[in-house]
């Protein structure tokens, strides 16, 4: 196993050491310079596993979650402090694409490395340049827009058991989204099934809105800290 010693000496970085792996939540201590908060820290081997600094325990110690498997990963391995948050590709270029966390296209279409990278915690806007006034958005579903209307730039919760049809209605939202305000949408799917996301995908490609569309997905078989920061990412993207 490589030693913080060893990779100090190849590395021009912050290497620290692993103290606790708790399935995903692992601590590392820095004894250098203790990462800020959000920062990604990553391994210097092969194993891609990459961890998000969400609290810092005491002056050296950081406590984080990891969005790959922690396979392997033991009390002493090593970590690298990249001083940079995640980041996540921005623009136009993503339209009709399907990514991951990592911002990384999933769909086989070959990369999307184009845009602006932006990191995926960002400052919310200042109030000042918040628009005031509340407008409907016309969703052109009648019992929505009739019974429940949707604020422009406003939030909405759906809830309901499996297969009642809550899916069906989000295709059919950012197809009128598509076809009658000429606008794109978002889609990011939290600890779905896999087939889920297969399947609106290839209904969005045949109804001919994918390429309005972004997809961005963290699945049922992927670690929670992949999944707790998916909507960041689809937030930055958005
Ligand atoms: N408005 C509807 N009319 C007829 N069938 C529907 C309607 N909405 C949903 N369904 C049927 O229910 C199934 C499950 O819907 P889905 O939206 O995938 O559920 P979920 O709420 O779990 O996302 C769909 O495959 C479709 O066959
Ligand atoms: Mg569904």
């Amino acid at each position: 196993m490589v030693s913080v010693q060893d990779v100090r000496e190849a590395v021009q970085g912050n290497p620290g050491e692993v103290v606790v792996v708790r399935g995903s939540v692992i601590d590392v201590r820095f004894p250098g310079r203790i990462p800020l908060i959000h920062t990604r820290l990553t391994a210097p081997d092969s194993s891609g596993v990459q961890v998000e600094v969400l609290a810092h325990l005491d002056h050296e110690t950081v406590r984080g979650i990891a969005l790959t498997p922690t396979q392997g990963l033991a009390r002493g391995s090593v970590l690298i402090d990249t001083g940079e948050p995640f980041t996540v590709p921005t623009g136009n270029c993503l339209l009709g694409r399907m990514l991951n966390v990592f911002g990384e296209t999933i769909d086989g279409r070959g990369n999307a490395e184009c845009g602006e990278k932006r990191p995926v915690h960002r400052r919310p806007p200042p109030l000042r340049e918040l628009e005031t006034s509340s407008e409907i958005l016309e969703t052109g579903i009648k019992v929505i827009d009739v019974l429940s209307p949707l604020e422009r730039g406003g939030k909405t919760g759906l809830f309901g058991g499996a297969g009642v049809g809550k899916t069906v209605l989000i295709t059919e939202m950012i197809h009128n989204m598509v076809r009658v305000h000429e606008g794109v949408s978002i889609f990011c799917g939290i600890g779905e099934r896999c087939r889920e996301a297969e399947e609106l995908y290839r209904e969005m490609e045949k109804s001919g809105v994918l390429a309005k569309t972004v997809m961005i997905l963290s699945q049922m078989n992927e670690p929670p800290g992949a999944r707790f920061l998916v909507g960041h990412a689809a937030l930055t993207i958005a």
